[in-house]
């Protein structure tokens, strides 16, 4: 769409799981594919965007015409995305954090004995929070994967994370969320609108949302 309000503006984008390492050979992780984070990707370079994919470990090929940066931990991502932060337009954090991480990264392989092992995780940095709180122009798009009570946390994330909009997907429906081609997402706006979308293919709810935050824009340009 030639007359896009995304045309030329910087927008970073975050995709994929977190690997938060035990030792040499082990790690937690999530389902995340990046599916949903590089569908995003390719609609808003599709729209003119100048667009910073910030991914976690995927199996994905790499999109045309953006930069990638390429992360494992929590921690990495954090880095990566504030270093991108000061001067982007729009953030969209569909990338599946960790919440915690082990609190002793072993050096060398854990050799297994009798009995428990017990690890403990630590958490780390919220990087859709800390954003929030940094952001002065920036139209911030966080994610919310939820099993249960999906209304609620979305409402709650939309305002914790002094976030623009929250795109919300319950991830024990048939056909959404994690790995899945296709996508139910329900959006919340900051003003208090919320859209939901029917089921459809991760690449179609992308294009849509990006519509949105282009419309979103717009308007925020006209007031
Ligand atoms: O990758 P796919 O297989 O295609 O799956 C898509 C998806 C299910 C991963 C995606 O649609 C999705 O819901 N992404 C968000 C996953 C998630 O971590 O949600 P959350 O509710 O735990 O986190 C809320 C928001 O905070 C997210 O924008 C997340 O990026 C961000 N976050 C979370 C933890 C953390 N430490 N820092 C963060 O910034």
């Amino acid at each position: 769409p030639p007359s896009s309000s995304l045309a030329g503006k910087k927008i970073v984008i975050t995709a994929g799981p977190t690997q938060e390492t035990i030792d040499p050979i082990r790690f937690f992780t999530n389902r995340s594919s990046g599916k949903m984070g590089y569908a995003l990707t390719k609609a808003a370079r599709d729209f003119g965007g100048n667009v910073t994919l910030i991914s976690g470990p995927t199996s994905l090929e790499k999109p045309d015409g953006v930069s990638v940066v390429n992360v494992k931990s929590a921690q990495d991502m954090y880095e990566a995305v504030l270093a991108e932060f000061s001067d982007a337009d729009v953030v969209i954090k569909t990338a599946a954090v960790a919440d915690y991480r082990p609190r002793v990264v072993h050096e060398q392989k854990v050799k297994k004995k009798d009995g428990d092992w017990v690890i403990e995780l630590e958490r780390t940095v919220d990087i859709l929070k800390t954003l929030g709180e940094k952001k002065e122009s920036q139209f911030l798009v966080g994610f919310a994967a939820e099993s249960q009570e999906v209304e609620t946390y979305a409402q709650k994330k939309l305002k914790e994370k002094n976030a623009d909009m929250i795109v919300a997907n319950n991830v024990t429906e048939e056909g959404a969320g994690f790995q899945t081609d296709t996508n139910r997402v329900t959006v919340y706006f900051k003003q208090g609108d919320v859209k939901p979308l029917p089921l459809m293919t991760k690449d179609e709810v992308a294009h849509r949302l990006i519509m949105m935050i282009s419309e979103q824009l717009e308007k925020g340009r006209e007031n």
